[in-house]
């Protein structure tokens, strides 16, 4: 007997009486005797029962919270309450020590805010043990969702010379020798100079790399990580996210949005499978959160019962126009008013205006489709009317936008018009031009915001504590 089992296993095995091997880090141990034992595999411990008469009192002082060990031991059904099995120790031996007074994860309620500061040990509270857990449900189960339906997953560059979304909030790349830099005439650092002689930054957007790929695959989609270097602290954004984008050829803004609907759907519903425990968890951690609040500000719904609603209804689907007319007749609520006022038509829509069309109007996701030209990107595919693109953003109960797209200009004349009128550099594009002179057709994609699709699974308020490893600015230590 060598093999090591995993405690999830052994909470759910069938069989007890067995000898067993368990190995994890010590969350409490109570009285010399019982030893919460995690390692990561599910939220509940098992208890560990030390023969204490029988042990070396020097062994049961390192038995401390936070240290790794390592338990032969049987697995008996247990006599005290909250669990089915526990484990007899026959032998414990200390892999790792913690020292209870420098260590500090405290058998105790602990704030994300303090455990934002220690991001390198936060993965061993219940709380970030769960959101992890539910985010590689999540990540595994895009896949699935594409790989069966015959999608190619492909990987896009990184670095890259081109910012995709226009947007200009790319991060540079430099290989530069900043002590000794190249310079320009005037003395400015050169930095057309900074990827071996090419200026080049880190991707925005895989898209317009996919879009080369579906004009030959039909269908593809990325998932990797992407950058944007705005200087916004929110609760929604981050420097560094993780993004997916699929791209199809021969699909129209219809397909398009059904294609994502159906994800969303989907990926929830893997999470609510997989993922039950850890969802209970967090909706309890949200319950508890929420009683924090004034009582017209809480949610009506549970965690769990916002997850079954998005699966159990089909998502409003209205024009930007139709949604801007609503904006107009309303306010959150009789006494306030928007922030920013709706008042005319073709600006961009605020998130407390996303969110009331979501959260009080709709009450439920909402797709927006046919923006104003001037407030979206330049591939977006243009209406008849002159003044409208095929776009599409999908906005969520507490979250805003978590999906950005749209059917892409497949005309070239219409696409290079766009780009002039906009100032994009055609001769930097000429790649992804050429798909528009060779074989063009009708095709369309979107983006989904990996961290946004957590943050609603998970109930959590904060993007920072979804990922883990959270870029914004100045933090990037570890
Ligand atoms: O709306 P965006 O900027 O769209 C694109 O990048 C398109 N090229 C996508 C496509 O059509 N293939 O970003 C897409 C999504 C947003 O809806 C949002 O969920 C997320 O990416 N996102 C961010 N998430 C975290 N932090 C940020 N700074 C984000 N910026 C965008
Ligand atoms: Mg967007």
């Amino acid at each position: 007997m060598s093999q090591r089992t995993k405690i999830k296993a052994l909470l759910e095995s069938e069989q007890t009486n067995i000898e067993v091997i368990v190995k994890g880090w010590i969350r409490t141990f109570r009285n010399n005797q019982f030893i919460a034992l995690n390692d990561g595999s599910t939220n509940n411990n098992i208890q560990i029962v030390v023969d204490f008469e029988n042990t070396d009192p020097a062994l049961l002082k390192r038995l401390t919270t936070g240290a790794a060990i390592s338990v032969v031991g049987q697995l008996v059904a247990s006599l005290g309450k909250g669990q089915k099995v526990e484990v007899k120790a026959k032998e414990i031996e200390v892999l790792g020590d913690s020292d209870p007074e420098k260590y500090p994860l405290q058998p105790k309620k602990h704030s994300l805010e303090f455990l934002r500061e220690i991001a390198h040990l936060r993965f061993r509270t219940n709380t970030f043990g769960a959101i992890f857990r539910v985010r590689n449900t999540l990540s595994y189960a895009i896949h699935r969702f594409f790989n069966d339906r015959g999608f190619v997953y492909l990987h896009t560059p990184i670095i890259t010379a081109s910012d995709a979304e226009g947007a200009g909030e790319a991060f540079k790349v430099t290989n530069l020798d900043m002590a000794n830099p190249p310079r320009v005439e005037n003395g400015d650092v050169d930095y057309k100079q900074d990827f071996f002689g090419r200026a080049t930054n880190l991707t925005v957007s895989g898209q317009l790399e996919g879009e080369l790929g579906a004009m030959a695959l039909s269908d593809i989609y990325t998932f990797g990580p992407t950058f944007r270097a705005e200087n916004s602290n929110t609760t929604r954004h981050l420097a560094e996210f993780w993004m997916i984008e699929p791209e199809m050829a021969f699909y129209d803004l219809v397909d398009n949005m059904d294609l994502a609907e159906a994800l969303l759907k989907y990926v929830i519903s893997e999470a609510l499978k997989h993922n039950a425990d850890d969802i209970e968890f967090l909706s309890q951690r949200l319950a508890e959160e929420e009683k924090q609040k004034p009582q017209n500000e809480r949610s009506e719904m549970s965690l769990t019962e916002k997850l079954q609603f998005c699966l159990d209804n089909d998502f409003e689907r209205l024009t930007y126009t139709e949604a801007v007319d609503i904006l107009k007749e309303s306010a959150p609520n009789k006494k306030k008013k928007f922030q920013y006022p709706v008042e005319g038509w073709g600006t961009d829509l605020q998130s407390e205006h996303e969110r009331y069309l979501v959260e009080k109007h709709f009450k439920k996701p909402v797709i927006l489709t046919d923006y104003p030209k001037d407030i979206k990107a330049f591939y977006m595919r243009q209406n008849d009317d002159g003044k409208t693109v095929r776009a599409m953003d999908i906005l969520f109960p507490g979250i805003g936008e978590i999906v950005g797209g749209s059917q892409r200009e497949e005309r070239l004349e219409k696409l290079e018009q766009r780009m002039d009128e906009m100032g994009i550099p055609k001769e930097e594009l000429w790649w992804y031009l050429d798909t528009r002179r060779f074989g063009a057709c009708p095709h369309a994609g979107f983006g989904l915001g990996f961290e946004r699709l957590v943050l609603f699974v998970t109930g959590m308020g904060n993007i920072r504590d979804v990922i883990p490893f959270p870029r914004f600015p100045k933090n990037a230590e570890f």
